[in-house]
């Protein structure tokens, strides 16, 4: 089924099912791995094998945990078999939403040379997918991604030259959020915000207390939405000799949201 049809079998089915009164028993805070949220009760649902472990996900808001609730969806990490899908979820993105912002040589250049999957972080469990039921077979299509890193990397694929995978000091250096893709059909339905949270609570636990990225143009109202600011204008170099400039963004986190109330959680490395 290609990626429109089933975005119009979701929206029917969610037509369908009308706008009925608001989620009762949704939770503002639930294990999203292995669960359905739906529209009426808790979650529900079979933990499915490829899921590593249970992602504890806090949606800060009621609005992000109904727009999740409403959409049947579900966070988990990624995993090396997420390869191939997330690569096709990579380009429809970047063709389908970048091109108000760059050239169409320059996207060519850069889905050559910097876009692509960071295998580093899938090995690093710090890459995360969100996934739709399908409604006829109830299959998961991973419609998403967007992952963190405690890496110097501050952003690129496999493919890309300027990696730097030395880990980070997290009392000193700033955790980077990396490879946000939401696949145009999904888009502005707060699933990029809601791997962004998940992302900002890993790199928290993990005892990060600054957060940084280098953000596409495309990216930047996103995360000046999620309280980042803009720090530099950088560019990146492109193997056909175009430039894709890019915004590194920051924002700080506040210790307060560290798990143990003010105690310093111990380096995840
Ligand atoms: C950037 C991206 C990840 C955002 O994902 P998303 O799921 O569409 O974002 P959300 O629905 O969670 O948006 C949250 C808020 O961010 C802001 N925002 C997101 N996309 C925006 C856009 N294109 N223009 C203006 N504001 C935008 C809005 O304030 C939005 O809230 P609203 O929809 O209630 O107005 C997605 O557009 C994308 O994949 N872009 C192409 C790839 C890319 O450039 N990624 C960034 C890599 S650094």
């Amino acid at each position: 089924m290609s990626d429109r049809d089933f975005r119009q079998q979701s929206s029917n089915r969610l037509l369908d099912e009308g706008d009925g009164p608001a989620l009762a028993g949704v939770s503002s805070r639930f294990p999203l791995a292995g669960v359905s949220a739906t529209r009426s009760g808790p979650p529900t649902g079979a933990v499915p094998p490829d899921c590593l472990e249970a992602l504890e996900w806090r949606a800060e808001s009621q609005v992000t945990a109904m727009a999740l609730a409403r959409l049947n969806m579900r966070l988990r990490k990624a995993v090396a078999t997420d390869v191939p899908r997330l690569r096709e979820v990579i380009e429809a993105s970047v063709r389908g939403l970048q091109a108000a912002d760059y050239s169409p040589a320059q996207i060519e250049g850069a889905l050559n040379s910097v876009y692509g999957v960071d295998s580093q972080l899938i090995a690093d469990g710090t890459h995360f997918v969100a996934e739709i039921a399908e409604p006829k077979t109830g299959q998961m299509h991973i419609v998403a991604c967007g992952g963190w890193s405690k890496r110097k990397t501050l952003y690129g694929g496999d493919q890309y030259a300027g990696r730097e995978d030395s880990l980070l000091v997290p009392s000193r250096d700033a955790a980077k959020i990396r490879a946000f893709f939401v696949h145009p059909d999904w888009a502005r339905q707060g699933i990029g915000t809601m791997i962004l949270e998940a992302c900002e609570n890993a790199a928290t636990e993990a005892g990060f207390t600054r957060l940084e990225m280098g953000a596409t143009l495309s990216g930047v109202p996103f995360y000046r939405a999620r309280g980042y600011a803009e720090a530099q204008n950088e560019s990146a170099p492109l193997g056909n000799g175009e430039v894709l400039p890019i915004v590194r963004m920051v924002k700080e986190v506040d210790k307060r949201a560290w798990p143990q109330g003010n105690a310093e959680p111990g380096n995840a490395d």
